[in-house]
């Protein structure tokens, strides 16, 4: 055996000395957690490590530095950027907080929720409701994705409109760093301007410095009430009219604004048990929710009814039960290109200024039939605060031919979106897809600070090398 078959082996005896039989899984039973939600990237690594604690962490972490292991840490393992999935340059250690699941405290008198890594994003929307409070991140894989996954991905969703991104909801967090020391920043404190937001580096760093193992977060009040409208649009340039007094009237009730194409609402109610909202059959449609303390209903109403006499929209409908208001929520939650098309095309994650969504769809559009001229362009998404989901498919969900020609498309699509003002990644992160195609994006400077925050906080690059931050 080579020196580095012996030290592999040794680190993983010693892991499996250190957390138990239950604490250890080897290669052939994580299949499932070395291939993506998209089945687009596939990832080797020596095991999975399932710590119980803080402290576990922090030994596997000293562990795997002794013997220049990598760590790669996953949460429900939903991302769509390939950030969870070891990149095999190096012998990896898989690591998952599922046994870190607990909901530490419910702190109602400064609505908070303090819980471990581990725990799904779920389970602290359902802790907070019986508190009568309000988790805001929501996204259709809330039963799988965790809050340490949730934080470093920055997640986004459908509550982004009204409460922002998982950024604005992390009040404190506890990381283990990459020399085995634990950084206990759970202060939650809402004003604390003692140096360095230090957490604030740890949101959105996709696991590449240091792993979040708990967290306290932010609750809001529980709105009393909420409606969801599915409408018809008359047309996709009326969006932005439409969004704008959805805005308006009154402001403050608008807590959703998603857009969704014709083509998906076929595919969802083919596929799954989602009725079709509205006969009318659109190209476009919106779901609006308001969501408020009292007479909500009446608003949604009165907005709709001003948008149908302004002609922005041509027929609607507004959930009145819970089960109806579900139908339009999975019908949302369904339009995964993956999930509603099977194949997974060549997808992006656009943010595009919401005035610029009809101009950037048409400019997609025609750009990406010029190259495949029976391509299908699939747009949904958060319009509300420009973030637009856009997969190019084939019509048959066939992927073979886009595979070849998805670099051209994908450098026009880049080129669409930066001239609009845009980015190429809203909500996904960077992952291993999109870490080298942002070099175009941003001024060099900021890849170099990157990299000097990266070096300072994991010199030996341990943690989920060759992702999310360019090659020099
Ligand atoms: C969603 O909003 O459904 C996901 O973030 C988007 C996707 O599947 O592209
Ligand atoms: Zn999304």
């Amino acid at each position: 055996m080579s020196d580095a078959g012996t030290t592999t082996s040794e680190l993983v005896a010693d892991l499996v000395a250190l957390l138990g039989p239950d604490g250890w899984l080897p290669p052939d039973e994580i299949a499932d957690r070395l291939i993506d939600f998209r089945g687009v990237f596939t990832g080797t690594a020596l095991g999975l490590a399932r710590p119980a604690s803080t402290d576990d962490v922090a030994a596997v972490v000293r562990l795997c530095a002794a013997h220049g292991a990598a760590i790669v840490t996953q949460g429900g393992n939903t991302g769509l950027s390939g950030g969870a999935i070891p990149s095999g340059r190096r012998p990896t250690v898989l690591v998952t907080l599922s046994r870190m699941n607990a909901i530490e405290e419910v702190n109602i008198a400064r609505s908070t929720i303090t819980a471990q890594g581990g725990v799904t994003i779920q389970a602290i929307q359902d802790a907070a409701a019986a508190a009568d409070r309000l988790f805001a991140p929501d996204w259709g894989a809330r039963g799988t994705a965790t809050i340490g996954g949730g934080i470093a991905t920055n997640a986004g969703g459908i509550n982004v409109l009204r409460y922002g991104t998982m950024r604005e909801q992390v009040l404190g967090v506890e990381v283990v760093l990459a020399d085995g020391r634990v950084w206990n920043g759970l202060r939650a404190l809402p004003k604390d301007n003692s140096g360095f937001d230090l957490k604030q580096l740890f949101i959105a760093s996709e696991g590449t410095i240091g792993i979040v193992t708990r967290a306290v977060v932010k609750l809001h009040p529980l709105p009393a009430d909420h409606r969801t409208a599915f409408v018809a649009l008359r047309s996709l340039s009326d969006l932005d009219a439409l969004f704008a007094m959805a805005r308006a009237h009154p402001p403050g009730a608008l807590s959703a604004f998603e857009l969704i194409p014709e083509i998906g609402v076929r595919q969802v109610v083919e596929r799954f048990d989602v009725v079709r909202p509205i006969a009318r059959v659109a190209d476009w449609y919106v779901l609006v929710r308001f969501s408020g303390m009292h007479g909500i209903e009446d608003d949604l109403l009165r907005m709709l009814a001003t948008a149908s006499d302004e002609g922005l929209i041509v027929e609607g409908v507004v959930a009145d039960s819970a089960q109806h208001e579900e139908n339009l929520w999975s019908l949302r939650d369904e339009l995964t290109a993956t999930r509603s098309f099977g194949g997974f095309g060549v997808k992006y994650d656009l943010a595009i200024p919401p005035d610029r969504i009809e101009e950037f769809l048409a400019l997609a559009s025609d750009a990406v039939r010029e190259i495949i001229s029976d391509a299908v362009p699939y747009a949904f998404g958060h319009v509300g605060d420009g973030n637009l989901h856009f997969t190019v498919l084939r019509p048959d969900g066939d992927d073979r031919g886009l595979e070849q020609r998805a670099p051209e498309i994908t450098a026009t699509i880049d080129r669409i979106v930066w001239d609009l003002g845009g980015t190429i990644s809203a909500e996904h992160g960077l992952g291993r897809e999109l870490r080298g195609r942002i070099v175009g994006q941003k001024p060099s400077v900021e890849f170099e600070l990157m990299r000097t925050i990266k070096s300072a906080l994991d010199p030996h690059d341990l943690f989920n090398p060759g992702v999310m931050i360019p090659d020099p």
